[in-house]
């Protein structure tokens, strides 16, 4: 089907944001990726489907134009930006912020700082920025645990509330940057299918303006 739009997103947080804003476009999904397996979800509207992918794959999805649009994370788009994608709309979903945090009562060390994260290269630029040395090591989740068991002095990471942190003896130390869901949209489906991307953007933009 010529007019198919294809949709990525993350289920979870983002999932449950964007719902409100495909409601004020007209799409509503038929099933709830929350409680079926199904990873296509058909629309109300016959030629518009959701992808449900991991946050991280979102953009590749949209760069490479299996999905039309999409929504993503800002530390999902800096740790790896995409060729091929626009970023059009800041959806104001989803905000946190991205900050080194490390123990309440440091210990000290004689070595290079280590900083445990899963966003290894936001990290390195934040700390050639600062002209500081650190030994980075990859994590793919539960950062927090690091300082705790000396395999790091910090971490970088996501923190909302900071609950996580505080649950973990953790404080927050250093701000990065700010971070909010995107809608991403492939370049060349903005071209071929502009008229019905567009008018997708213009819906959420007046959606994200009335909230
Ligand atoms: P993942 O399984 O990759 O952790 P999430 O649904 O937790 O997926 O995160 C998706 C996006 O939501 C992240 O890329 C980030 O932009 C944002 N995010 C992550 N954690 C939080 C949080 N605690 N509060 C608000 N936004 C968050
Ligand atoms: C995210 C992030 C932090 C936490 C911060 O985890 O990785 O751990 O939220 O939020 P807070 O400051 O409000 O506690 P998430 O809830 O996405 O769990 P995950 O480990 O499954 O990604
Ligand atoms: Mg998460």
């Amino acid at each position: 089907m010529d007019n198919q739009l294809t949709i990525a997103l993350s289920k979870g947080r983002i999932y449950k944001d964007t719902l409100p804003l495909l409601e004020a476009a007209d799409i509503l999904p038929l099933e709830d990726p929350s409680k079926s397996r199904k990873l296509i979800i058909p629309t109300n509207q016959e030629n518009v489907r959701l992808l449900i992918v991991r946050a991280t794959d979102a953009p590749t999805y949209v760069s490479h134009g299996a999905a039309d649009i999409g929504v993503a994370g800002k530390d999902v788009l800096m740790e790896a930006p995409s060729d091929n994608l626009y970023e059009l709309l800041d959806l104001q979903i989803a905000k946190c912020r991205l900050m080194v945090a490390g123990p309440e009562t440091p210990k000290p060390h004689g070595h290079r700082l280590k900083i445990a994260t899963k966003y290894i290269n936001s990290a390195k630029a934040y700390y050639a920025q600062k002209g500081e040395q650190v030994d980075l090591i990859k994590l793919y989740g539960s950062m927090e645990i690091a300082p705790l068991i000396d395999l790091a002095d910090k971490i970088v990471d996501l923190v909302d509330t900071g609950n996580t942190l505080r649950a973990n003896g953790l404080v927050p130390e250093e701000h990065i940057a700010n971070i909010s869901s995107r809608l991403i949209v492939n370049e060349h489906a903005y071209k071929t299918k502009f008229n019905q991307i567009n008018e997708i953007v213009e819906k959420f933009q007046s959606a994200i303006s009335n909230t």
